[in-house]
C-alpha cells in the first residue's frame, strides 16, 4: 500500500539516520526511483516500490535494531511511559524527550498521515471527549488539536478565555481542572502565565498537553516543527545533524522558541545562530541547558548576519501581549525576514519557518508575505502538519497508538487533490 510504503521508507532512513542519497545507494537503486516511490499517492508521479526492495530495506532495518537493541537496553515499554510527566501520561516540555522517543513519536505521527491527509477515516477514540481550555488567543493550536481529537474519532468540548469561564469569578487552576477532569477524558491548556499548565497537570491524572504557558513552553509547536524540519531535510537529502539553525525575532518571550531549541539540542553537533532586537534575547537558562549537549551557539543583533549559512531559518513575531507599552518604546522592531533577505544572505535551499501567526498588516516586522510563493517558504507545510502532530500525541497519551492502523477505513467523501492553491501536490512537495 503506497501510504504505508511512504512510511516504511521514512521509517528506515530514520532509523539509520541517512540521508535520501546515501539510502538511495545503500540500497543500490536510484535516487529517482526512491523519490518516486516517496511521493503522496495522489501524485501522477508515484511508482509503487517492488517487493524485493521492500525486503531488502526491512532486512537491513532489522540488522540495525538488534545492534541498537543492546545499546539502548534502557529504552522498554510503551512511549507514553517512557515520556511521561512526573509519573502522568502528559506533555507539558520538551524535556520529557530523548532522542529515541522523539524519533518514536515521529514515526507515530508518520502513521497518521493518510488521515491527516484524508484518505483514510480511524474512530479509535470513538466515544472519548477533549476539553479545549484557551484562555489566550490562538487559531492553529486551539483548531489543530480539535481537528486531530475529532478525526480519531474523539468529541471535542472547549471554552475560551477567562471572560467565559468561571476563573472570571475567582475559580482556581486547581479547582477547574479537577472538575473539567470529571467531565472530559483530555485536556489541552493554554494559559498566559508561564507554569500555570503545569499546575492544571497536578490537580488531575488524566492527559493534559499544554498549548502555551506564558512565555514559557509551547511543546506541541516544537514537535511539529521538528517534524516538518526532518521531512524537509529528508526532501533536501540533509541530516539534522550537524545543521545550521538561525532563530530570528523575540527570543525572550517567544515560547515557541525556547521548546524548539531544547528539543533540538537531542540532535548533534549543531550550530544555533540567534537572532534577536536587542533586549530580546534567549533566556540564559535556555541557554545553558542548550550550551551542555556541546552545540555551538552564536548570538547577533543583525539579521543580515545571521541568516548566513543557516539552513533553517526560524522567524518569530514580537510578543507583544507581553510587554508593558513603554517597555516596546526602545525595542527595534524593524526585524523582517523578507525575499531581498533571504535571496541575498541565504542559501538557496534554506527553509524559511514561522510559527504563526505573522502579522501581515502594512508595516509589520516578522515575516514578509513576498516569499509566498517561494518554495523555500515551509509554514504552511509546518501548519499542515500540525494535524498529524498533534494526533500523535493524542494516540501516544491515550495509549491508543497501535490500534490506528488496524482501523483505517477509505474515506467516503472527494477531498481536494492540493488543499492550498500554491500547493504543488498535496501537503508540499514531498
Ligand atoms: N502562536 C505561537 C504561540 O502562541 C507564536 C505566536 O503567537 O507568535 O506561541
Ligand atoms: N502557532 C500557534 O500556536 O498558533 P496559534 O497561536 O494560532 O495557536
Amino acid at each position: 500500500m503506497s501510504v504505508a510504503q511512504q512510511v516504511f521508507l521514512r521509517d528506515a532512513m530514520r532509523r539509520l539516520n541517512l540521508t535520501r542519497d546515501v539510502f538511495a545507494t545503500r540500497i543500490g537503486v536510484k535516487r529517482r526511483a526512491l523519490d518516486t516511490w516517496l511521493l503522496p499517492e495522489g501524485s501522477q508521479e508515484f511508482r509503487a516500490m517492488p517487493e524485493v526492495v521492500n525486503r531488502f530495506v526491512t532486512e537491513i532495518v532489522e540488522n540495525e535494531a538488534l545492534l541498537q537493541k543492546y545499546a539502548q537496553s534502557a529504552q522498554s515499554g510503551p512511549l507514553r511511559d517512557r515520556i511521561a510527566a512526573e509519573g502522568k501520561h502528559q506533555l507539558i516540555s520538551v524535556d520529557q524527550f530523548t532522542r529515541e522517543s522523539v524519533e518514536e513519536f515521529c514515526r507515530v505521527a508518520d502513521q497518521m498521515q493518510p488521515i491527516a491527509r484524508r484518505q483514510k477515516v480511524s474512530r479509535v477514540l470513538e466515544g472519548a471527549v477533549l476539553g479545549n481550555l484557551f484562555f489566550e488567543a490562538s487559531t492553529r493550536t486551539r483548531v489543530s488539536f480539535g481537528a486531530a481529537f475529532c478525526r480519531l474519532g474523539g468529541s471535542v468540548c472547549d471554552t475560551t478565555g477567562f471572560t467565559f469561564s468561571s476563573m472570571a469569578k475567582g475559580e482556581s487552576i486547581y479547582d477547574t481542572s479537577r472538575v473539567m477532569s470529571g467531565y472530559v477524558d483530555a485536556m489541552v491548556i493554554r494559559h498566559p502565565d508561564e507554569g500555570s499548565v503545569a499546575e492544571f497537570a497536578r490537580a488531575t491524572n488524566i492527559p493534559v498537553v499544554n498549548g502555551g504557558d506564558g512565555p514559557g513552553e509551547h511543546p506541541s509547536q516544537a514537535l511539529l516543527d521538528l517534524y516538518t524540519i526532518l521531512n524537509e531535510f529528508s526532501r533536501l537529502g540533509k541530516l539534522l545533524d550537524g545543521a545550521h539553525i538561525a532563530l530570528a525575532g523575540d527570543l525572550k518571550y517567544g515560547r515557541t522558541v525556547h521548546s524548539l531549541m531544547k528539543l533540538l539540542s537531542l540532535y548533534r553537533g549543531l550550530k544555533f545562530t540567534l537572532i534577536s532586537p536587542v533586549g530580546l534575547e534567549m533566556p540564559e537558562y535556555i541557554l545553558q541547558q542548550v550550551g551542555k549537549h556541546g552545540h555551538v551557539i552564536e548570538q547577533t543583533h543583525s539579521l543580515e548576519e545571521g541568516v548566513v549559512g543557516a539552513d533553517v531559518v526560524y522567524a518569530t513575531r514580537v510578543q507583544k501581549e507581553r510587554f508593558a507599552a513603554e517597555e516596546l518604546e526602545g525595542i527595534n522592531l524593524d526585524f523582517q525576514v523578507n525575499k531581498a533577505i533571504i535571496d541575498r544572505c541565504g542559501k538557496p535551499d534554506v527553509i524559511v519557518m514561522h510559527p504563526l501567526p505573522r502579522d501581515s498588516r502594512e508595516g509589520a516586522n516578522d515575516l514578509s508575505t513576498d516569499l509566498n510563493h517561494d518554495p523555500r517558504l515551509a509554514i504552511f507545510r509546518q501548519t499542515d502538519n500540525g494535524i498529524p502532530v498533534r494526533m500523535a500525541i493524542f494516540a501516544v497519551l491515550l495509549g491508543v497508538e497501535e490500534l490506528v492502523q488496524h482501523s483505517l477505513r477509505d474515506v467516503t467523501w472527494s477531498p481536494p487533490s492540493h488543499i492550498g492553491p500554491d500547493d504543488s501536490v498535496f501537503h508540499g512537495m514531498d
